[in-house]
């Protein structure tokens, strides 16, 4: 069922991602990552590129892994440019993706997807084991009482001329997200197998579900027009045992 609403959603999702707040966002979760030639990246949920794209032209010779369940999402992400050869695109789910994977990726990365998640803290305990110790992810997700007209609202002033216009031309199909983006909260409710699954978050909600996953946060702080959070976090390097 989820794929199967992943992948209509795949249809309008290009115009939520023009949206200039999530451009913003999307600009700071590349900028927090601070990645290095020769890092190896991995993108949880990485839709239809958006991220990989600024990382691409920021950074070519990473080695970037991105996964997302939904083929109809990787399809455009593969057709959005000619990726540089250290780019790949996996279909899957992330819980079998991260499985067996331990001390691999410098930098792990997900944008709007730790809601859709049926049981955030055992995937975030997964990429947390994937990190190397002392390796860094970026998060962004919904704040709680995520407000989406501000974030429309936002994109319309800050557009300009004809691409104002074309904003508005664009409404009905943001509309039309709007309400498979509904059905999405939904089936999550419906798929959820832990307490905290389907959750938009508080800041100290996410920070304490980010420590529960082992990772260490480093930074909450909101984007996407004050309607999400983004939250940086580190893998503890491991403490020398010895006591002298
Ligand atoms: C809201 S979209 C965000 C896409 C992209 N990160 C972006 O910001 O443009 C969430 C994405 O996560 C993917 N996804 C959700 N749960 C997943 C899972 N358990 N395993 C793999 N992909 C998943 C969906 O298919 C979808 O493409």
């Amino acid at each position: 069922m989820s794929h199967l609403l992943w992948n209509l959603y795949a249809v309008c999702y290009e115009r939520i991602v023009r949206l200039l707040p999530y451009q913003e966002m999307l600009d700071e979760v590349a900028s927090a990552l601070e990645v290095a030639p020769g890092m190896r990246v991995l993108e949880a949920g990485c839709g239809t590129g958006a991220l990989a794209e600024r990382l691409a032209r920021a950074c070519p010779q990473i080695d970037y892994a991105g996964v997302d369940m939904s083929e109809a999402m990787l399809a455009r992400a593969r057709r959005r440019r000619a990726w540089p050869p250290t780019f790949a695109f996996t279909a899957g789910n992330l819980d079998d993706f991260l499985t067996g994977q331990v001390d691999r990726y410098d930098r792990i990365a997900s944008v709007n997807v730790i809601w859709t998640l049926p049981d955030p803290r055992n995937t975030l305990a997964r990429m947390t084991a994937g990190l190397r110790p002392g390796g860094r992810m970026v998060h962004a997700t919904p704040r709680f009482a995520f407000r989406a007209w501000v974030v429309v609202w936002r994109d319309l002033r800050g557009q300009k001329g004809w691409r104002r216009l074309r904003a508005l031309l664009g409404l009905p199909v943001l509309l039309c997200a709007g309400l498979l983006n509904l059905l999405l909260v939904l089936q999550s409710a419906l798929a959820a197998r832990a307490p905290r699954a389907g959750q938009r978050w508080h800041e100290d909600g996410l920070v304490a579900l980010v420590r529960d996953a082992g990772a260490r946060p480093q930074v909450v702080r909101p984007c996407y027009a004050g309607q999400a959070l983004l939250l940086v976090a580190d893998r503890p390097a491991p403490t020398s045992g010895g006591t002298g």
